[in-house]
């Protein structure tokens, strides 16, 4: 893990102040992207923004709970871009990486909108996460069945859902 890497996943955790579900909801997520990322075989670069976007994808919805908001895609994408960027630039990152992570925070739940290896890879990863958290019924389970692509991501969502 890049040092900057390590320090935006630290600020992470520290934001959601220890929250239960969010916290682990990071932790797994972000590795298992990684995972993701990895056996894709990504640059080095394009592994930095996936690791980014995995950390962060999920920031707004604390920024809108605190603010009053149920937390809807819709708040959640309004709140996204200057906490991302906030979140970036403390950590360290060059400015050129934030137009791709908050791509990947602000689309990631578009399932059929049109996206690169970079937002599959993350939403595989968030959807296997949330499998686990959240077990889906059986019309649920289709769709997202139908998202995957990678052969690592549909072994690793059989093995998930095979065991629920
Ligand atoms: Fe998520």
């Amino acid at each position: 893990m890049e040092a900057r890497e390590g320090q935006l996943l630290y600020s992470a955790l520290c934001y959601e102040a220890g929250h239960p579900r969010r916290t682990q909801h990071i932790l797994k997520v972000y590795a298992l992207a990684k995972l993701l990322g990895q056996q894709a075989g990504l640059e080095e670069k394009q592994e930095e923004i996936l690791g980014a976007g995995a950390i962060l994808h999920d920031i707004a919805i604390k920024y809108c709970k605190d603010h009053g908001g149920a937390a809807s895609q819709a708040e959640q994408q309004q709140a996204a871009p200057a906490l991302v960027s906030d979140f970036l630039a403390k950590a360290g990152y060059p400015a050129e990486v934030l137009p791709n992570v908050l791509e990947l925070v602000l689309h990631h739940h578009e399932y059929r909108r049109p996206h690169g290896q970079l937002m599959q890879l993350l939403m595989e990863a968030d959807l296997i996460v949330n499998c686990y958290e959240c077990p889906p019924d059986p019309a649920r389970r289709q769709e997202i069945e139908a998202v995957f692509q990678t052969d690592q991501g549909k072994t690793l969502l059989a093995l998930c859902l095979q065991s629920l």
